[in-house]
C-alpha cells in the first residue's frame, strides 16, 4: 500500500467538535438554533420507503427546478452537491490544472487550504477589495473561493466590489454565500445575469433552513461550468430523503426568513451586550459575531507572542461550564472567538458565564 506524497503530508480540516450531551450550549459550528420547516417533518414521515429500495433521481430534477424557480433563473444553471462542502471539492477538481493555484481570502473558511492539498496545489490569500491585485495578477490561480459574508470574520463585501474583482478576474469566482439569508444583499444576480461567464454563487442548506444533517448545498452559474461539475460527480451524491426534505424546505421560504429574521435580531442584541462589556465586534451579517475579549488590567490578549490569547483561555473557561464556541489559533484569528448566534436564552445563559469569567 502506498499513501501519495501530498496525502501523507495533509494537514487535515477538524470540523466544530459535535458533543453527544444534550446539555451543551452549542455555538461552535454556525448552526440554526430553530427547526426546519414543519413540512420536512411531514415529508419524512410520509416517505415512501419503496424510493430507498430504487436509486434516485440522479439530476434531483424536481428540486432543481424549485431552485431554479426560486433563483429566478433556469435549471441547467443549477448544480447541487451532498452539503456545499461536497461541491467545493467538485470545483477544486473541474477548474484547476495541476500547476495552477486556489486562492480565498484570508482569514476565511479554513477548508479551502486543505481542499487545495488534497488537490496537490497551491493555496494564495489575498484581500479582495484592498489587494485585488494579487490573485488578478498571479496567472496561476485558477480558482477563487469568495465567502461573502466571510467566515470566521462576519464582514460583508457589497456586490459592486466582488462583481468588479470577477470582471477582472481570469479565473472562476465561486461566491460561497453560505450565510447570505443573515446579510443585507447578495450576489445572486451576478450569478444569473446573462453576461456572466466566471461566477458562480454557492448556498447550503445547513444554516439559515437548519438543515445542516440533512447535507445538501447548491450552486448557480453559467450553464457550461455547471455542465463540467455534472460530469465530475458522483451518480446520486444527493440521496432520495435528501432531496425530498430540502425540496420541502425550499417551498417554505417564510419559515426560512422568519428564523434568520429572529437570528438576526439576537445578533444585534448580543453584539451590544458584548460591546457593554468592552469586547470588540467586528460588524457581522452572519449568524455568527467573531469578537475580541476587553484588556483587563496589565493582562492583555497579546502581551507577547508566548502568552496564551484571553480569548483562547476565555474558549476553556467557557467549555468547562458546557458553552462551546469556536477558536482558531491561526496567527490572524488567536485574539478573537466565533460565537454563533443561538436563541436569546443561549445568549443570556453565554454572557452570564461571562460575566462571571475571572483570567487571572
Ligand atoms: C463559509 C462556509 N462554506 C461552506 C460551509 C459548509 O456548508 P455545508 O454544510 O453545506 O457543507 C460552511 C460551514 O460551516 C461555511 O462556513
Amino acid at each position: 500500500m502506498r499513501i501519495a506524497r501530498h496525502v501523507q503530508k495533509l494537514e487535515e480540516y477538524v470540523p466544530g467538535e459535535q458533543p453527544k450531551s444534550k446539555n451543551v450550549v452549542k455555538l461552535n459550528t454556525n448552526e440554526n438554533p430553530y427547526p426546519p420547516s414543519p413540512t420536512c417533518a411531514e415529508v419524512l414521515k410520509r416517505f415512501d420507503l419503496d424510493k430507498l429500495r430504487r436509486y434516485c433521481d440522479p439530476d434531483y430534477t424536481e428540486l432543481r427546478v424549485a431552485l431554479a424557480k426560486l433563483n429566478k433563473t433556469t435549471a441547467e444553471r443549477i448544480f447541487v452537491g451532498n452539503g456545499s462542502d461536497e461541491i467545493l471539492s467538485i470545483a477544486a477538481k473541474c477548474f484547476v490544472e495541476n500547476d495552477e493555484k486556489i486562492g480565498s481570502l484570508d482569514p476565511s473558511y479554513s477548508l479551502y487550504k486543505t481542499l487545495a492539498a488534497i488537490r496537490d496545489v497551491e493555496w494564495v490569500g489575498a484581500e479582495v477589495g484592498v489587494d485585488n491585485r494579487r490573485p488578478t495578477t498571479d496567472k496561476r490561480v485558477s480558482l477563487f473561493l469568495l465567502t461573502n459574508p466571510n467566515a470566521p470574520t462576519g464582514e460583508f463585501r457589497e456586490p459592486e466590489t466582488i462583481a468588479s474583482f470577477a470582471a477582472k478576474f481570469k479565473g472562476i469566482v465561486i461566491v460561497d454565500e453560505a450565510y447570505a439569508d443573515f446579510a443585507r444583499a447578495n450576489c445572486m444576480a451576478l450569478a444569473t445575469a446573462e453576461g456572466n461567464r466566471n461566477l458562480i454563487v454557492m448556498r447550503t442548506f445547513s444554516k439559515s433552513y437548519s438543515l445542516a444533517g440533512l447535507r445538501v448545498g447548491y450552486c448557480v452559474g453559467p450553464a457550461d461550468l455547471i455542465r463540467a461539475m455534472y460530469k465530475v460527480k458522483d451518480s446520486y451524491n444527493v440521496d432520495a430523503i435528501a432531496q425530498a426534505v430540502a425540496l420541502a424546505a425550499v417551498k417554505d421560504q417564510k419559515w426560512m426568513k422568519a428564523n434568520a429574521k429572529k437570528v438576526i435580531a439576537t445578533r444585534k442584541s448580543f453584539t451590544a451586550e458584548l460591546e457593554k462589556r468592552g469586547w470588540d465586534v467586528i460588524p457581522s451579517e452572519s449568524n455568527f459575531v467573531f469578537a475580541k475579549p476587553p484588556q483587563r488590567g496589565r493582562d492583555t490578549p497579546v502581551a507577547s507572542e508566548q502568552k496564551t490569547p484571553a480569548a483562547s483561555r476565555i474558549f476553556a473557561a467557557l467549555r468547562a461550564k458546557n458553552i462551546f464556541v469556536r477558536y482558531f489559533k491561526y496567527p490572524n484569528t488567536r485574539e478573537r472567538l466565533r460565537i454563533t448566534i443561538g436563541t436569546p436564552e443561549q445568549m443570556a445563559k453565554i454572557l452570564k458565564v461571562l460575566d462571571a469569567i475571572r483570567l487571572d
